[in-house]
């Protein structure tokens, strides 16, 4: 469709278009894009032991934290005012079908108990909800041979999806994020929690999550890398986007009350498509690892200036619809450093 706003506003040199850019006041006056810490997302790695700090090589200022470590970030993310935090456990052992995870002392189990003890209602802990992490092949549920080829065998995984889902609530989530992209995980989750009186407790879908070269770091980070193939099997096509609109679709009738898009910067297209489809939903964009280490990578060089890309970046993301965020640079943007 084309459009003539000239019609309506009138032309050069009655108007002029950069008297709205002439000085910082105006142009912030007719802002239509804000990056606030309340909108932000920070993920934090939590690992077993006292006393760790263990940096990521491809991240910096990321680190695999011991839960004592954790609790002492997270009392100071408590007064920042950003918008929760987003948890990965790596759990000590690791076996088929990621036990650490459906067990109320495993490690994210104990991270969420003690992470909440330290902030009260204070900070939002959202725990991310998946196997990858747990299992010893790295693969986002428990494996079958289907006639002939090895993959994750999706109904089977549903049913310790419903109790990993379980342990985050009995522990004190306020939020679960479920990503690993078995079809009827939201379904599964809802009904597991409105049978145990967790009906209240709501649900932000990673949605939309395509196969990515973009979350190499993160499987440094949490320690989740495919010990065999890849995870193209479950995770979303790159080259599709009008699945992005059904896989929402599905998640919000079973019940996803969050959904999200994931990686961001390169799926704006799809964040844009997501918002004018579900006006009315929350959206959610997690901008990965990869995205992180690039510009980490960059400005380490001297070639970019890591603060105006971070807020340039952030500002994109919000402008293609979402407005919710997830992304490792949440702390510096509330603490004002970048
Ligand atoms: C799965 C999960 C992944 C990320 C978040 N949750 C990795 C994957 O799907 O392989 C990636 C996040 C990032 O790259 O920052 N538990």
């Amino acid at each position: 469709m084309t459009r003539n706003y000239c019609s309506q506003t009138g032309t050069f040199p009655a108007v002029r278009m950069r008297r709205l850019r002439y000085n910082k006041l105006v142009r912030e006056l007719v802002q239509e894009t804000t990056i606030t810490p309340n909108k932000l997302i920070y993920p934090l790695f939590v690992r077993s032991g006292k006393g760790i700090r263990t940096p990521i090589s491809s991240m910096p200022g990321v680190f695999q934290l011991s839960i004592d470590e954790l609790v002492r970030e997270v009392n100071v993310l408590k007064d920042l005012g950003i918008g929760g935090i987003l948890l990965f456990g790596i759990p000590e052992t690791k076996d088929a079908c990621g036990s650490d995870a459906t067990s109320d002392n495993g490690i994210i189990a104990q991270a969420v108990r003690a992470v909440k003890d330290a902030v009260q209602d204070k900070l939002m802990v959202v725990t991310d909800l998946c196997f990858c992490e747990y299992t010893d092949h790295g693969h986002c549920g428990i494996l079958a041979d289907l006639a002939g080829h090895i993959d994750v065998d999706n109904d089977a995984t549903l049913k310790i999806i419903a109790e990993q889902a379980l342990v985050h609530a009995r522990a004190g989530a306020d939020l679960v994020a479920p990503s690993g992209m078995i079809d009827g995980m939201i379904g599964a989750i809802r009904t597991a929690f409105d049978q145990n009186r967790f009906e209240h407790l709501p649900i932000m879908s990673y949605s939309a999550k395509y196969a990515s070269g973009f979350y190499g770091p993160f499987r440094e980070a949490a320690e989740s890398t495919p010990q065999f193939g890849d995870r193209r099997s479950y995770q979303m096509d790159p080259a599709t986007a009008e699945q992005a609109l059904r896989e929402v679709e599905l998640d919000l009738v079973e019940g996803a009350d969050i959904v999200m898009v994931k990686p961001a910067m390169a799926y704006l297209d799809i964040m844009r498509m997501v918002r004018e489809h579900f006006p009315n939903v929350p959206l959610a964009a997690y901008n990965v690892s990869g995205e992180y280490s690039m510009v980490k990578a960059a400005s380490e060089r001297g070639w970019i200036d890591e603060s105006r890309i971070v807020r340039e970046t952030l500002t994109a993301i919000h402008r293609a619809g979402a407005g919710i965020i997830i992304t490792y640079w949440a702390k510096d943007i509330a603490q004002n450093v970048l």
